[in-house]
């Protein structure tokens, strides 16, 4: 089932800058969607665009077959969570707890349900123990995941993050995927993220879009998606770092292979069939 249905959209900003211009793109409820992309390719406009945060100029967004405006704001910044790239744009008030509790307090909760919200989302991201701390004293990954769960504390049916791994440490973008893939599977939101790191998508998601001058160029599966290789290169992308060893083994060593294996596993799974496969060619 399609979620949310991004029918045609242009933007333009008030300099002129056109930074969608046709864009359209399903989101299917369940999924873990990457939209991937080059840097100014519009994908902070639109993640903008799914909350109602901007409004198109031409084109709709639909919401569970319900165009965005229909909706009043405030239902639909609780249905759609948005987590901005930068931590320090999103956190304000004094301490974790406050800040994590600002949005069930707009929706007027009780004050039992604000405190039970506010627990279990920072409990999911691994914050309970540092609830009292002024937002300052944290880390920068700690405050994206104070920001994370201000958004799972509204209780949020899609998840929508800007690139959410942007300046953390290898472990902590790790740390951060895998909590966005247990939300996804066992809590069962839509995830959307946008990205510009190839290598992190045949890992996590279910589907990438690429998008490229604010427009989705195409959405598949990553196996689909990486596959065409000219098209990755048109948009000003690579492919994952395995692939591209995987591609040159094919290419120029002639290593005979029908798909470019895309992850670790996948080589790993690809690189011992194909020894084993030598080893009993000598041993017969
Ligand atoms: N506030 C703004 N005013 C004018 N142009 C903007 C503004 N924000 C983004 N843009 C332009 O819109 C295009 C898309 O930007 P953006 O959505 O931020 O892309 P991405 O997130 O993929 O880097 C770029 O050309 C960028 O320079
Ligand atoms: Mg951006």
């Amino acid at each position: 089932m399609v979620i949310l249905q991004i029918r045609n959209i242009k933007y333009q900003y008030h300099d002129g800058t056109l930074a969608l211009c046709g864009t359209c793109l399903d989101i299917r409820k369940g999924e873990f969607l990457a939209i991937l992309g080059p840097n100014g390719s519009g994908k902070t406009t639109l993640l903008k665009h799914l909350n109602g945060l901007l409004k198109p100029m031409e084109g709709e967004i639909l919401f569970e077959q319900k165009s965005l405006p229909k909706y009043s704001s405030k239902e639909i910044f609780q249905r759609v969570g948005i987590v901005f790239q930068d931590p320090n744009d999103q956190l304000f008030a004094p301490s974790v707890w406050e800040d994590v509790a600002f949005g069930p307090m707009n929706l007027g909760l009780s004050k039992n349900e604000i405190a039970y919200r506010v627990n279990e989302a920072l409990s999911l991201v691994d914050m309970t123990p540092h609830a009292n701390k002024t937002v300052d004293a944290l880390s920068f990954g700690q405050k994206k995941r104070v920001c994370i769960a201000g958004v799972l504390a509204m209780k949020p049916e899609v998840l929508v993050l800007d690139e959410p791994t942007c300046g953390l440490d290898p472990a902590g973008v790790t740390s951060i995927m895998t909590l966005l893939k247990e939300l996804n599977i066992k809590q069962g939101i839509t995830v959307v993220m946008a990205t510009n790191t190839v290598d992190l998508v045949p890992v996590y998601m279910n589907r990438t879009a690429i998008m490229y001058h604010g427009k989705i160029l195409r959405v598949g599966t990553p196996e689909e998606v990486f596959s065409n290789t000219d098209e990755i290169r048109h948009a000003c992308l690579e492919l994952p770092q395995i692939a591209q060893l995987m591609q040159i083994l094919r290419n120029e060593n002639n290593l005979p292979m029908d798909n470019l294996p895309l992850t670790v596993g996948e080589a790993r799974k690809f690189l011992i069939n194909t020894i084993n496969l030598k080893h009993s060619a000598f041993s017969m």
